[in-house]
């Protein structure tokens, strides 16, 4: 019997498809390419009723390239390359709430995974197991929609920008203070308790060719050609641009489900309105490169004190 295509349902005019008819445990490699060109297209795609052992899910990983080691959570006892997403009653959004002693949600505001990173992961897929009775979605962005929607004089002011991206506020709510506190135990290459890096403000994909907006409220701290207030001035007109919901698909979960994301071209946001209940997974990701920036004069200057 000839093998079915997968379906593909678009979910929004810029972003994101829903995608049947592939079983993520047991890809052949005609199946693989299709995911993989389609993961390129759509930058986020989701598949329904997945069943995957941890094992699989690394598997599924490495077809996309080395896996990345988040710098700060810890995985499961074996599996350093699994980040694991849990959020229960005792989990908060709230800064307050969480320096009181609640678990801070991963991903509850807008960003790139690790882009802090010099080399920031290339995507990541995340298989939640245990969900929510309501609420606990995913928004996404499309940094390539958002670039595209700028006017010319703007795309080629931004095209010269390079950006700090910086892991503290972030790592330093969610995993509490010992890394500053004891850098010689923690402390990342060139002795930064956190990771620290600076990237073109538009970076071109390395296999679509096409340029995306790449900063993010997560992570971005400052526009380094810019003074102090221009820099903060321009970064949060970027993120509302970025937010606009014409550029997003919203990601509605349900247990099983897997959604891969490319992190090149994309930002994200889960969403936390569903205090008191679970919602858990595991999540993979992929090690990436260094970002591409679109102009020759756009300095390379990837990490802030030498890596
Ligand atoms: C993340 O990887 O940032 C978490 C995303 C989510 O939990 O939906």
């Amino acid at each position: 019997m000839p093998e079915q295509a997968p379906k593909v349902r678009k979910l929004s005019g810029h972003i994101g498809a829903e995608i049947s008819g592939l079983d993520l445990a047991r890809l052949d490699e005609r199946e693989f390419k299709r995911l993989h060109d389609l993961f390129l297209e759509h930058q986020v795609l989701v598949l329904r009723d997945q069943m995957l052992t941890r094992d699989q899910h690394i598997a599924l990983g490495k077809r996309f390239g080395e896996l990345h080691v988040h710098p700060m959570a810890k995985g499961p006892e074996g599996y350093p390359e699994i980040f694991p997403i849990e959020a229960g009653a005792n989990s908060s959004n709230d800064p307050k709430a969480i320096r009181a002693g609640k678990k801070a949600v991963n991903g509850g505001h807008w960003h790139s995974d690790v882009s802090c990173d010099p080399e920031p992961p290339l995507g990541s897929i995340l298989y939640l197991r245990e969900v929510p009775e309501f609420g606990g979605d995913t928004l996404f962005s499309s940094g390539y929609a958002a670039y595209e929607a700028l006017s010319p004089a703007m795309q080629n002011f931004l095209e010269e920008l390079t950006a700090v991206h910086s892991g503290e506020a972030t790592y330093r709510l969610h995993y509490g203070d010992q890394r500053a506190q004891d850098r010689s135990r923690f402390g990342f290459h060139n002795g930064q308790a956190y990771p620290e890096a600076v990237h073109p403000v538009v970076r071109r994909h390395p296999e679509t060719g096409r340029k995306s907006l790449f900063v993010n409220r997560g992570f971005t701290r400052e526009i380094v050609e810019l003074g102090h207030a221009e820099s903060q001035a321009l970064l949060e007109f970027l993120y509302r641009h970025q937010e606009t919901p014409e550029f997003q698909v919203r990601v509605q979960w349900a247990a099983n489900t897997v959604t891969l994301w490319d992190n090149r071209c994309t930002q994200h946001r889960a969403v936390f309105d569903y205090a008191g209940q679970v919602r858990r997974g595991e999540r993979v990701t992929i090690k990436g490169d260094r970002p591409d920036s679109v102009t020759r004069h756009a300095s390379p200057q990837w990490a802030l004190a030498g890596a």
